[in-house]
């Protein structure tokens, strides 16, 4: 079934991004990437994903290259991994365009700035020696996160990207960039590929976790609020879903969007997870 262009846009609106607030608001959770786990417990709990989600961030630590010391954070969400980054000693600069993000962050922070922009907005005379892309660089185009990386790099500089990948153009990942194509683009950049890991399996439990949360807890409460406004609230109830019955049901196409987004089998055969490194090469 394809994906309604009307739900994707609407779930992933910069300005307020449905899925990201499903995150945090619904499911509870401090990060908004999906967590990294070594050792899989038979019953998953939400303690297990924040701890899997501090490790995504310490793991994602190991591989900033000695030397490093500003960072342009490009999709910070929430920043949990600026601020590690900033209790290492990094000075970061954090940019998002979500609006429910902006109360995350604090003018006081030390080494630590939030810019409430795209990236493709973004225009600094600072430069940075690393460029992060964690989980977000699906969001705009390889063209403009390239140029928009190169436009900040101090000479030499590095590109980490942390995230998924289509491996088929599937409907529900059809807005990922395909993991090779990417870093054949970042070769036109002078962008050069220094490392490479597949973490598929390292993050599909968080994915098993918050697929449940859907299908159990989350159609349950919708269930729910449908059965309580039609007994308490008949006639409103009636008269709303005259008015606004489309709107209705896209939040219902939401949910199902998300939830073949997060199935984990689906995920495995169509969509792929992985770190890249990229140096900057001499010009
Ligand atoms: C899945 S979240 C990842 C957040 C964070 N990097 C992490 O690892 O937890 C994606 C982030 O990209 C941001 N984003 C969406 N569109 C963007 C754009 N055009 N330019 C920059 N960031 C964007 C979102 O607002 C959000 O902060």
């Amino acid at each position: 079934m394809g994906v309604n262009e009307d739900i994707k846009r609407f779930s992933i609106n910069p300005e307020q991004n449905l899925e990201l607030l499903l995150m945090t608001e619904v499911v509870g959770l401090e990060s908004l990437h999906y967590g990294y786990f070594e050792d899989v417990p038979e019953n998953i709990e939400l303690a297990d994903i924040r701890r899997a989600q501090l490790r995504y961030t310490t793991t994602l630590y190991d591989w900033i290259p000695k030397g490093v010391n500003s960072v342009l954070d490009v999709g910070c969400g929430i920043g949990d991994n600026a601020r590690y980054l900033v209790s290492k000693g990094h000075t970061v600069t954090g940019i998002s365009p979500d609006l429910n993000h902006i109360q995350y962050f604090s003018e006081k922070e030390e080494n630590l700035e939030f810019v409430h922009s795209t990236i493709q907005d973004y225009n600094s005379e600072k430069r940075f020696d690393l460029v992060l892309m964690s989980e977000s660089q699906n969001y705009f185009s390889m063209e403009d996160g390239f140029s928009k990386t190169i436009q900040h790099l101090n000479p030499g500089g590095h590109l980490l990207v942390s995230g998924h990948w289509t491996r088929s153009g599937k409907d529900e990942y059809e807005m990922m960039h395909w993991e090779d194509q990417y870093i054949e683009k970042a070769s036109e950049y002078g962008l050069v590929l220094q490392r490479q890991q597949d973490i598929t399996q390292n993050i599909i439990p968080t994915l098993g976790y918050i697929h449940h949360l859907l299908t159990h807890n989350l159609r349950g409460l919708v269930k729910f609020v449908d059965i309580y406004a039609h007994r308490f609230m008949p006639r409103r109830t009636a008269l709303a879903k005259l008015f606004l019955g489309g709107q209705i049901g896209k939040a219902d196409g939401i949910i199902d969007y998300f939830e073949r987004f997060v199935n984990p089998e689906n995920f495995a055969e169509h969509s792929s997870y992985s770190r890249l490194l990229f140096i900057q090469e001499a010009q």
